[in-house]
């Protein structure tokens, strides 16, 4: 795209601030010509609440451009545009209206409404990958994963109710394409789905066009008067409803983090990953569910993590592979299998065997240089070529996964000319719009409240930083943006943290 231009803005949750704030900036409708600049002490527009707001957010690690503007302008134009005045984004609108205000409502929705109060845009009719309750998803639209827990660039999931058919659908996207692969995880709703449902009271569910409902979780949820309450499609693929209690802080104790009550799917290691992607884990990688109910991603002995800061990027052998020459010493020397139990690789079988023990089937794999990993279960034998996809540990399960492993370390092979093509310093954009805790913000809301109670009641305080919590909540963005995004450069309000 033409115009890099980097910025982020956010809706924020600002947990606790009700009490902060109505006293200093009460309530008011955004009115046509106010705006915010990331260089302002505190750009953001609030919720009447204080707990929503929407503004500029200092990110970890991510960029914006300094002088970086959000303006309704006093033409009703709700826009993001850089020092200068290039237009990064606005809100598309369905017809012509003339925007008389914008506000944040309670429940954390940004809206454009005319004079005669008609919402011609709401931030809860474009999500990204969270949904926040009284919100729906209609027939049409999705939820899409982040790449990473702190990256914001498209990842590799998404969630939808789907148009043509009206089933509610989990899929894995064809990066860096928006291709959808099979689905993982479905309604069964198919043709009889009508809209997925976050209602006040928190529970989550989709309403048949029969008038019959079908629950996503069994579970009651958490009262949305005393937990703030979210739904987020995580990088990982999994959905889960998040709860955070309101009252809090007000024992001067804050809770660990937002804490997730179920997910969707239930395990997504054991989920049916269909058509093409390396499932939830990259290739060469395998995938367990950890004490935390977690899915975690696993090399197998002898592969390293492609991206160490990215565990669900795959694996790379870290050793020098087979080779096929006739009279190479290296076709067998030097290799030796080893076993991970409950592990198996499904796809990538090139070759079967019956009624052989185990010993035979790592024997054959060994001498076969094609062959990467052989998979051993009760009297069978399959032999998997490279990359090694959707691979899962089935605890208890008896099959059994054997590697081929070398001792020649890549690290002893002369090291490869890299191609040394200078990084650009390419301008990035960020492009989300959120709802999220800010980090800085609630680290300033944190020493205020610190300091505010600190002084009556100082021996039973216990604060813990809030950027801790992992209170981000991002909640809806522009496709528009998204296609903008594209290397970066400068971080992201460093001004603001500055001023903070
Ligand atoms: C996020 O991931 C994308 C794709 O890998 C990468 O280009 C970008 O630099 C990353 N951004 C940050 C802030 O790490
Ligand atoms: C504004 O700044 C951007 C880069 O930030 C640049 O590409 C663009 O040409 C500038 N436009 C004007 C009108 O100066
Ligand atoms: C905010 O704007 C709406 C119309 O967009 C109007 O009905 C309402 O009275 C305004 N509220 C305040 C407090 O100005
Ligand atoms: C939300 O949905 C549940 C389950 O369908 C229902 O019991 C509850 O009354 C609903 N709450 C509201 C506020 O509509
Ligand atoms: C609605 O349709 C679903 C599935 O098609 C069925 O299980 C359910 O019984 C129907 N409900 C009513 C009220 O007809
Ligand atoms: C859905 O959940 C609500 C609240 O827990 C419950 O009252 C209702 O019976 C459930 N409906 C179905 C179809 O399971
Ligand atoms: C690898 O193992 C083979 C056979 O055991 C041995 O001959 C060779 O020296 C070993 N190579 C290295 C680099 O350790």
């Amino acid at each position: 795209m033409a115009s890099l231009l980097h910025s982020i803005f956010f809706l924020i949750i600002l947990l606790h601030l009700a009490l902060l704030t109505s006293a200093q900036s009460p309530y008011k409708n955004i009115t046509l010509g106010s705006s915010l600049s990331n260089l302002d002490d505190n750009p953001q527009w609030t919720s009447q609440s204080g707990e929503f707001a929407f503004g500029f957010h200092p990110q970890q690690g991510k960029p914006v451009e300094r002088g970086a503007k959000i303006q309704l302008t006093s033409n009703g134009v709700l826009l993001l545009s850089t020092q200068n005045g290039t237009e990064i984004w606005k809100p598309q609108l369905t017809d012509n209206s003339q925007v008389a205000s914008a506000a944040i409502l309670n429940t954390g929705n940004l809206v454009l409404t005319t004079t005669d109060s008609t919402v011609v845009w709401a931030s809860f009719d474009n999500p990204t990958d969270t949904l926040l309750p009284t919100q729906t998803l209609e027939p049409g639209y999705k939820l899409s994963s982040r790449l990473t827990e702190k990256n914001y660039t498209l990842g590799r999931f998404g969630f939808s109710l789907q148009a043509d058919n009206r089933n509610l659908v989990m899929y894995t996207i064809a990066l860096p394409t928006e291709v959808r692969n099979g689905a993982y995880w479905d309604s069964n709703t198919v043709n009889t789905g009508q809209r997925l449902v976050f209602n006040q009271s928190g529970h989550i569910y989709l309403t048949l066009r029969n008038g019959s409902i079908i629950n996503l979780s069994s579970e009651i949820p958490d009262s949305t008067r005393d937990y703030y309450q979210r739904a987020t499609l995580d990088f990982d693929g999994v959905l889960r409803q998040y709860t955070y209690p309101r009252t809090s802080a007000s024992n001067g104790r804050w809770p660990e983090s937002w804490s997730s009550s179920w997910s969707l799917p239930e395990n997504i290691c054991a989920a049916n990953f269909r058509g093409y992607g390396s499932g939830i884990c990259g290739f060469n990688s395998y995938c367990r569910i950890n004490q935390a109910q977690r899915p975690e991603c696993e090399c197998p002995p002898g592969y390293n993590y492609l991206d160490p800061q990215n565990t669900f990027a795959g694996c790379k052998q870290n050793f020098v592979s087979q080779s096929c020459e006739k009279n190479d010493l290296r076709i067998t020397h030097g290799f030796e299998m080893r076993s991970v139990p409950s592990t198996d690789w499904p796809f990538g079988d090139y070759e079967g065997f019956k009624s052989v023990n185990e010993n035979w089937c790592g024997e054959t794999c060994l001498n076969d240089c094609f062959c990467a990993v052989a998979i051993f279960r009760e009297g069978s034998c399959w032999l998997k070529r490279f990359p090694l996809s959707r691979g899962y540990m089935n605890y208890g399960s008896n099959v059994k996964a054997l590697i081929k492993v070398g001792n020649f370390s890549t690290q002893q092979v002369p090291s490869v000319v890299l191609d040394g093509k200078n990084e650009k310093e390419n301008k990035w954009f960020q492009p989300v719009i959120t709802v999220l805790g800010g980090c800085a913000l609630l680290t300033l809301l944190f020493l205020l409240l610190g300091f505010y109670r600190a002084r009556p009641k100082k021996q039973n305080i216990r604060l813990q930083d809030p950027c801790t919590l992992g209170v981000n909540l991002l909640s809806f963005t522009y496709k528009e943006l998204e296609e903008a995004t594209n290397g970066y450069n400068e971080e992201l309000g460093k001004g603001l943290l500055h001023s903070l």
